[in-house]
């Protein structure tokens, strides 16, 4: 991840955006050994507060910039604000390093006038994850899904998108 240098070229066909929420496409399902995906960003969209339900996460930015927000796990079931215990900026071609041992995070592209695109690889891949309140800490888990796969728009329904 880190030799790589982003080029457009390599991975636009991936790169799909929807105007409402940032999107996670499916590039690779690596042998069921890791997904490696391309996530898209359109400007001031981010992603809930997430763990990453046991995986390794490896993000490059390939395209803009984006903002990781860190936290610690909510502690217990009393309601709560939870404050970021670190706030770091990734530029282009830079790489982040996300578990579940580091804390729980979001991620947000901070632009009002530019796009953002990602490259993520989980290892291995899961399918659901938790996802946390900031204003009250609790949590509830949330199927994990993909905008597309392999450049092709995945069909809605829950059902259908399970099939590749
Ligand atoms: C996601 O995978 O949907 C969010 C991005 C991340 O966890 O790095």
């Amino acid at each position: 991840m880190n030799m790589y240098k982003s080029n457009p070229k390599d991975w636009k066909k991936f790169a799909k955006f929807d105007p409402h929420r940032y999107t996670r496409n499916l590039v690779d399902e690596g042998n069921g050994k890791f997904n490696l995906m391309i996530l898209c960003w359109n400007t001031a969209q981010a992603s809930s507060i997430h763990d990453h339900a046991n995986s390794h996460c490896f993000l490059k930015v390939i395209e803009g910039h984006l903002n990781e927000e860190l936290f610690d796990w909510p502690e217990n079931e009393e309601i709560h604000l939870m404050e970021p215990i670190k706030k770091s900026r990734l530029d282009l071609n830079e790489v982040g390093y996300m578990s579940d041992e580091l804390g729980i995070h979001r991620i947000e592209n901070p632009s009002h006038t530019d796009n953002a695109v990602s490259l993520h690889l989980y290892c291995p891949p899961f399918d659901e994850c938790q996802t946390f309140d900031q204003f009250t800490g609790h949590k509830r888990s949330a199927e994990v899904t993909f905008w597309s796969k392999f450049g092709k728009r995945t069909p809605f329904g829950k059902e259908q998108s399970k099939k590749k």
